[in-house]
């Protein structure tokens, strides 16, 4: 059952990958039908990430109020209106407001799925399960460049696709319980045993369902008190925003989302000569994307989140560097570097820096904020992503391709400081000792050691 809450709110990862990568293919034909500016070109593509911004605005309050399904049956309603509307188009104003009602759905998507999955799953899987929705961003990122591909003389086609796992996450969402987390915490107790019942495949009398029942309440009924968003500023709870916030910050300013919007560019830099040979690459990109997450998945839980983090960003900061080198001096033999460079770099993401701060964003806030924790770090994600996309093509023109990257290493060895010094290790730790440790006022970084060794014990 918990593998099936997984695919279903994964589905709205594979929606958020969709709708970023579907326009790559569709801009040169909306260019020859329409004739857009520069600027609309721009504010159409933006439309995602801007509407997003806005999803995640009132994801946190939404989830909080109405639970964590309904809001994405909201987003599920969205993103099949958005994708209809955007396929039956007649203007460039119309594509950009339906790529906005897409946006606000994969804000909302992208905050609540994880939620939902975490607050599902038990806590030794809980990190893998997580990691599902990045896989399937990824599988939508993939899906979409391979939807270009095969529908690349019709851009209403290529939209029209994402009405499919649109009215998916409807049916599938409609079929599930809400959270027991949840339940709980608005005090319905009897609905929340059924839902634990539910989610672990057991009969609703099942010790194991009356230990986490018992964990849940005891947490729910410390936490019942409607939260606001000063709480989050509370000393308890900022350490928890600190961390997802800096994740956020560390993925988004890797650089990684310059690669993705504009690797076919890269691959020009890097002596891919053809377009078609481009898009190719791309589509390589985005398989050692998709592959390398699934490692990521594997390891998650067994080797620790910090590990894994001290991994990815030593991998990202070497690899950037590499593509910075090759790309800063002119020879054939550099391109070489920096299409070597290209492929380690998204290896080292996609198993790392891809999946973790989604992983700890769900993890990392006690129950009573955690609606609103995770819409803050959500929005911090697609505040970064726009800046990122937005400043590579002006980046690019004034400092070169090598110096952008170099920048971008630079981030990323930053980020091992940053992980030194502030993330806890949350691997196998129950969400209720999570929130326990934070309100002990002990320092967040020593989560992890504490409990690690009561465990061992
Ligand atoms: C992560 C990032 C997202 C990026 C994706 C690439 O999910 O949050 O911005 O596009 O990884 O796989």
């Amino acid at each position: 059952m918990i593998y099936i809450v997984a695919a279903v709110a994964g589905i709205a990862g594979f929606l958020f990958g969709f709708d970023e990568g579907v326009i790559a293919g569709a801009l040169h034909l909306l260019r020859e039908e329409f004739g857009i500016t520069p600027f609309d070109e721009g504010l159409m593509t933006a439309a995602v990430p801007l509407g997003a911004l806005g999803g995640a605005l009132i994801a946190g309050r939404a989830a909080e109020t109405y639970g964590r399904r309904a809001p994405l049956i909201a987003a599920a309603v969205l993103f099949t209106g958005g994708a209809l509307f955007a396929a039956l188009a007649t203007a460039v104003w119309m594509l950009t407001v339906a790529r906005l009602v897409l946006g606000v759905a994969v804000g909302i998507a992208a905050m609540v799925a994880p939620l939902y999955i975490s607050e599902s799953a038990p806590a030794s899987r809980r990190g893998m399960l997580v990691s599902i929705y990045q896989l399937a961003i990824t599988l939508g990122i993939l899906g979409a460049y391979v939807v270009d591909f095969a529908f690349a003389d019709s851009w209403r086609l290529m939209f029209v696709v994402g009405v499919l796992p649109g009215i998916a996450l409807l049916i599938g969402m409609w079929r599930m319980k809400d959270t027991p987390r949840w339940l709980a915490l608005k005090g319905r107790t009897a609905e929340a045993r059924i839902a634990i019942a539910h989610i672990r495949d057991l009969p609703p009398g099942h010790a194991n369902v009356d230990d986490e029942f018992a964990d849940i309440m005891r947490t729910a009924a410390a936490d019942s008190r409607p939260s606001s968003w000063s709480d989050l500023l509370n000393p308890v709870i900022r350490p928890a925003l600190v961390v997802s916030m800096g994740l956020f910050f560390f993925q988004q300013l890797s650089g990684i989302n310059a690669v993705i919007y504009y690797a076919p560019r890269v691959f020009s830099e890097a002596g891919f000569a053809s377009s078609s040979a481009q898009i190719l690459a791309t589509v390589g990109i985005g398989i050692v994307n998709v592959g390398m997450t699934v490692v990521g998945m594997m390891l998650i839980d067994r080797i620790g989140r910090r590990k894994l983090l001290f991994i990815g960003f030593a991998g990202t900061a070497l690899s950037l560097g590499m593509i910075a080198l090759g790309a800063a001096i002119e020879s054939s033999f550099l391109d070489y570097l920096t299409i070597i460079g290209l492929v380690l770099y998204i290896a080292a993401f996609a198993a790392s820096l891809g999946p973790l701060p989604w992983v700890m964003m769900s993890e990392i806030f006690p129950l009573s904020v955690r609606g609103l924790g995770m819409s803050v770090a959500s929005l911090a994600n697609w505040g970064f992503n726009f800046l990122v996309v937005f400043s590579f093509p002006m980046l690019v023109s004034t400092l070169g391709l090598g110096g952008v990257f170099f920048i971008y290493a630079i981030v990323c060895a930053a980020g091992l400081v940053f992980t030194w010094r502030f993330v806890p290790e949350t691997s196998g730790v129950p969400l209720e000792e999570i929130e326990a440790h934070l309100k002990s006022g002990r320092p967040i970084r020593q989560l992890g050691r504490v409990t690690g060794q009561v465990v061992l014990a």
